[in-house]
């Protein structure tokens, strides 16, 4: 773990709207600054970054955090991964507490095969460029295929010496432990126990993970010979593990976000000269078939991908199943076939930037109708295989988790294979029964067009739990008003959070967020210290930040005459302090009362049992005297 005193001299260095103006350009407007939402397609900038609190609000995503939250959405990386970011851009060394020695060790380990590819890279790369071997054979094959320096420096493409040792030996002499050059695969042991170079008069693809470090390589052979394997790639170890793995993704997030859309091709080469074009949301899951892990990876980034299949149709129609998975994951796919002879990598070479962009534009089909398109074709008039394609088909409907989306293919389908509509979603529904009752939860089957709408926002706003707006009212004045001093009559030298938690003892909160907001409250008050919004803008919980953000941040108290709109928004509430806190603390508290009566009432109606009836009878009774008498608290003594 970073020790915390690292994690401080990282939020004092850190400065947001220099680390968010490595991401959005920011304009000073105000005490803020705007810019165009990363998160979101728009002409008018709503993205607010506020240096005095230290906190970015995008008002048209909603989200909204720290710098350290920042770097989490948008570069998708963890807590550790985002502050040890912030760590390097401002020279800050990190402590790390030793949890176990196994921790340790792991961690030593991954580090140790990482700072050996590191190395390796750099060996490779330089051998390319610099060595007359490397210049003669290796970078006039990728000048050869139309690399250009910028594309083989950026990927850091490399070239291996044809002989045995060239790398091993290096390697050795510079200090590199044995155990890690074999456990990595840059180097092989022979039986004598000396190593030998796997890669040896190949060109070098580095893989890099996703935030840029090499974790294995791909080398092609330059030969001809069918008996040599066109590549050899690193074995798994603990820092690669093929299946998460993306070739080209950390050069193509950025891009992939812009463009809310991902490329998916097949082979090293196709990634690099699609990005050499100018269209850099590519990567590759190369040549393994893709799994989970991998569409996560890009679903973390995009909702939409984008597979380039290569003329030959073979692997295709096997592949198809294979790709149900994304539909799983709730991914949108779309399907774009090369011309026979034609991968992406010769396509866009032939007919450039345009010409490729425009045959993606004409071509492009989403995946479901273009496996139904395929196997139809293939079943031709035969009405058994037809009967058995349909199946498949509507099966993969069934995979798609949202039912709006599921709907909208059911009514495309019925138009592409000439069914009626209803007739596909039995069907489907048969098939998401199926699946309830394996499972555990059913899903959502889809009603026929004759039966009843279902009103989806309806059923969106059951699932919010009763009284979330009560609870978070009690954040919001705990942020705001926490670490003020109470000024009402009767209490004197105490601050206004310690009493909300003390007066809020025996409420149980629902929300999930509001609930641990206000433990970590009352835990830190009970060692002393009194929170407030700087603590919990900073808090390592991004659910913690996030509400925290919520509450704090709104257009009005970010806006321009910030001031001014806070003078008329805001003395209400503070002109009569007690009214407000209480108000709200009973307000929550009558909710939460409510909600007990409510299940006393469903209780006695199923109790047959008369002592049990009787027992729970005095239970609703008391109850009921509590709400009266926090109504009559609520409607006296403050003001509603
Ligand atoms: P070029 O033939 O140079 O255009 O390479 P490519 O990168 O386009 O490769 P290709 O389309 O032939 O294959 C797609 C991907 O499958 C490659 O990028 C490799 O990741 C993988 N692959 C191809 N051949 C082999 C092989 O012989 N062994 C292994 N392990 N992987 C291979
Ligand atoms: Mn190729």
């Amino acid at each position: 773990m970073i020790t915390k005193a690292t994690i401080d001299r990282i939020m004092e260095a850190t400065d947001i709207v220099e680390v968010i103006g490595e991401f959005v350009q920011l304009k000073k407007r105000g005490a803020n600054y705007v810019g165009l939402s990363p998160f979101a397609n728009e002409r008018t900038p709503s993205f607010t970054v506020s240096p005095a609190k230290g906190i970015f609000k995008d008002f048209s995503s909603g989200k909204g955090g720290s710098a350290v939250t920042f770097l989490m959405e948008l570069e998708k990386f963890t807590y550790p991964e985002a502050l040890k970011w912030l760590a390097k851009k401002y020279n800050i060394e990190i402590e790390e507490t030793v949890e176990t020695i196994e921790n340790k060790e792991e961690e030593n380990h991954r580090e140790s095969l990482m700072i050996v590819t590191a190395f390796a890279a750099k060996f490779f790369h330089e051998s390319l460029l610099e060595t007359e071997e490397g210049t003669s054979i290796g970078l006039s094959y990728f000048k050869e295929r139309g690399f250009s320096a910028e594309t083989i420096k950026k990927f850091e493409l490399g070239y291996s010496p044809d002989q045995w040792e060239a790398f091993s030996a290096t390697a050795l002499k510079e200090g590199y432990q044995q155990q890690f050059l074999e456990e990595s695969g840059l180097s092989v042991k022979r039986e004598n126990g000396t190593l030998y170079d796997r890669y040896r008069g190949r060109v070098i693809f580095p893989i890099h993970n996703f935030t840029g470090r090499v974790i294995a390589f791909g080398g092609r052979t330059l030969k001809t010979d069918k008996n040599v394997p066109k590549y050899v790639n690193s074995p798994e170890s603990e820092i690669y593990h093929k299946s998460n793995v993306l070739y080209g993704l950390h050069f193509a997030k950025k891009a992939i976000r812009e463009e809310d859309n991902c490329f998916l091709v097949e082979g090293y080469a196709d990634v690099l000269s699609v990005h050499q074009a100018g269209i850099e949301n590519v990567v590759a899951s190369s040549g393994t078939s893709l799994t989970v892990e991998q569409i996560r990876l890009i679903g973390r980034f995009t909702k939409n991908i984008t597979i380039l299949y290569d003329g030959d149709a073979a692997g295709i129609k096997a592949s198809l199943r294979g790709l149900d998975m994304i539909l799983e994951e709730g991914l949108n796919v779309k399907v774009v076939l090369f011309p026979d002879g034609h991968d992406p990598d010769s396509y866009v070479r032939n007919f450039g930037t345009n010409g490729f962009k425009k045959h993606i534009a004409e071509n492009k089909k989403d995946f479901i109708l273009f496996k139904a398109d395929t196997l139809l074709n293939e079943a031709g008039t035969d009405p058994l295989k037809r009967a058995e394609i349909i199946r498949e088909i509507v099966e993969s409907i069934a995979k798609i988790p949202d039912s709006i989306k599921a709907s909208v293919f059911i009514k495309e389908c019925s138009y592409l294979l000439k069914i009626d509509e209803r007739a596909l979603i039995s069907e489907l529904n048969k098939i998401r029964l199926a699946k309830a009752k394996k499972g555990s939860a059913p899903p959502p089957t889809l009603a026929t067009p004759n039966e009843d709408e279902i009103g989806f926002e309806q059923l969106e706003s059951e699932k919010r739990p009763e009284g979330e707006s009560q609870e978070k009212e009690i954040i919001r004045l705990l942020l705001l008003y926490g670490n003020k001093v109470i000024d009402w009559d009767g209490i004197a030298n105490t601050y206004i959070g310690p009493f909300m938690v003390a007066e809020l003892s025996d409420v149980e909160f629902d929300y999930p967020a509001a609930k641990t907001f206000v433990d970590i409250y009352r835990r830190e008050v009970e060692n002393g210290v009194l929170p407030d919004e700087q603590y919990f803008i900073h808090y390592p919980e991004k659910d913690i930040v996030d509400l925290t953000v919520n509450l704090i941040a709104t257009k009005y108290t970010l806006s321009d005459n910030w001031y001014e709109m806070h003078k008329i928004l805001v003395p209400d509430e503070q002109v009569n302090m007690k009214a407000t806190i209480l108000g709200a603390i009973f307000h929550l508290k009558k909710q939460k009362v409510g909600k007990i009566l409510e299940g006393l009432r469903t209780a006695l109606q199923k109790t047959p049992d008369e002592a049990d009836q009787e027992i729970l009878l005095n239970q609703y009774m008391h109850m009921k005297k509590v709400e009266k008498t926090i109504s009559e608290f609520l409607g006296s003594v403050i003001l509603k």
